[in-house]
């Protein structure tokens, strides 16, 4: 069977995910607690990234050399920085590029050297499962909200999502990120830390990858406002809804 990786960028999301495990057991490793399991009638290890690239890379390392996974699901939160991604919204990851990444002048700025390359795609086939799960749990979750936090109409975007170790929460750090990688013909939805990791060790190993952020600010100086309060009213809910029914999606295929 094939096993699916869950990985969590937060605790409280990774709650909801493991309540829904069968049979769950615990193992440490490499400083992780990864929690195996079956889900419906799928083989699942659920883990916390830990934040930024590297945590993000090891973790994934693990995954796929010690627990055998075949495909990784992320999920977790981001800056928006496109226009209309708002606090709320949902993004799903077509692309990953690291936009703290920069070894020119041998290599051109962002491009990951020797990979010949800047960006790097998540899976076509999980991609598009995971956007049409992403739209369907975000109606469903969307109905059942009782929060103080007023999302209204969220909405699903998909394109090109940018990682970096860095908290963006300054409105200049953010417009100039983007301009930046507009010059460079990159156009980002959104920031976090430790997507592009997970997809370039993912390409590595020729393992399918697909990755949602929920949007919880918009990188700029009130981005770290109720921000835990957002994690477990919006945030938590949302990857759970969304997972729910990616895995419905992939046991159906
Ligand atoms: N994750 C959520 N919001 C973020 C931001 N503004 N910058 C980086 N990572 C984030």
């Amino acid at each position: 069977m094939t096993k699916t990786a869950i990985v969590s960028a937060l605790l409280d999301e990774q709650r909801g995910l493991l309540g829904q495990l069968q049979n769950a057991t615990k193992q440490v490793r490499a400083g992780r607690t990864f929690w195996s399991g079956l889900w419906g009638d799928l083989e699942v290890v659920l883990v916390l990234s830990k934040v930024g690239k590297v945590a993000a890379a090891s973790t994934t390392a693990t995954l796929i050399e010690a627990f055998g996974v075949k495909r990784i699901l992320f999920t977790g939160v981001a800056g928006g920085l496109g226009d209309g991604v708002r606090v709320g919204d949902v993004v799903v990851a077509q692309e990953f590029l690291q936009h703290d990444l920069n070894s020119s002048p041998m290599f051109a700025r962002y491009e990951i050297p020797l990979y010949g390359r800047a960006r790097l795609p998540c899976d076509d086939t999980l991609t598009a499962l995971l956007l049409k799960a992403a739209n369907a749990g975000l109606t469903r979750a969307g109905s059942h909200f009782h929060h103080d936090i007023l999302i209204a109409d969220p909405c699903v975007h998909t394109g090109l999502v940018a990682s970096g170790d860095q908290f963006v929460s300054c409105a200049e750090d953010a417009t100039r990120l983007r301009a930046d990688l507009q010059a460079a013909g990159h156009d980002a939805l959104a920031v976090e830390m430790e997507g592009a990791a997970v997809a370039q060790v993912c390409f590595d190993h020729g393992v399918p990858f697909a990755a949602m952020r929920t949007i919880s600010d918009r990188a700029d100086d009130k981005a770290h406002i109720d921000f835990s309060a957002f994690i477990q009213q919006v945030a938590s809910p949302y990857a759970l809804a969304i997972v729910q029914e990616f895995m419905k999606l992939l046991s159906k295929r």
